[in-house]
């Protein structure tokens, strides 16, 4: 099954799976940016944390595989009278023609073996100085019941992103944390946090 048929069967049902309200960690970051900057959402799904930044003033583009989960960001977008620009996409075959101030991911759960590729991508796409702030579930999170895959390979270490991002400055964490997003990640679980920084 591709990544598109899976996440559309999942995004197909009523309701929002992980809420409407941003990734906790991710709005926290805001502070750093600069508003009316160019924000890119990857794996963005149904767009709770594309909304959000949208509607602080950053011009906002999303990349998901699921064509379901963009709609419904549309259709938000559309109700909050929001102008997000959204592409329908697998970020393996992903070529950025456009550079970002901000580059955003919460949860996305791509293949060991796609991420380094992904990471450089990410890295040639943003800006000087431009921040790459994401939140994913750790392989510690195979311990708890809170959401996210029982597979390891979509799983992460912080060595993950290490190895990756030479250009840039990285603060990369594991920790422990509850997790209250709509119906999909619900209790205690481990993450991996990331701010990343191109220099
Ligand atoms: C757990 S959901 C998280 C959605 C959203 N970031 C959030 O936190 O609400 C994972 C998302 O990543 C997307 N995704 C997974 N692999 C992908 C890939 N290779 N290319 C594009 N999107 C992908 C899925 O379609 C899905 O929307």
């Amino acid at each position: 099954m591709s990544q598109q048929e899976f996440w559309n069967s999942k995004f197909s049902r009523d309701g929002f799976l992980y809420g409407i309200k941003p990734n906790t960690f991710l709005a926290s970051k805001i502070k750093l940016l600069k508003r009316e900057s160019d924000l890119l959402c990857i794996g963005e799904g149904e767009g709770r944390n594309a909304i959000f930044f949208s509607k602080r003033g950053f011009n906002v583009s999303a990349i998901d595989a699921s064509d379901i989960g963009l709609k419904k960001l549309e259709q938000r977008a559309k109700e909050e009278n929001l102008n997000i620009n959204t592409f329908c996409q697998d970020l393996n075959t992903w070529e950025s023609n456009k550079k970002y101030d901000v580059i955003v991911a919460s949860y996305l759960h791509m293949y060991r073996e796609e991420r380094a590729q992904l990471f450089e991508k990410i890295e040639e796409s943003l800006n000087q100085d431009g921040y790459f702030i994401g939140e994913f579930f750790s392989t510690k999170q195979l311990d708890f019941n809170s959401g996210g895959p029982k597979d390891e390979d979509l799983l992460y270490t912080v060595d993950d992103f290490k190895k990756s991002f030479l250009y840039c400055d990285k603060d990369i964490s594991e920790q422990e944390v509850i997790l209250d997003e709509g119906k999909g990640h619900q209790g205690d679980a481990c993450v991996i946090r990331v701010v990343i920084q191109k220099l």
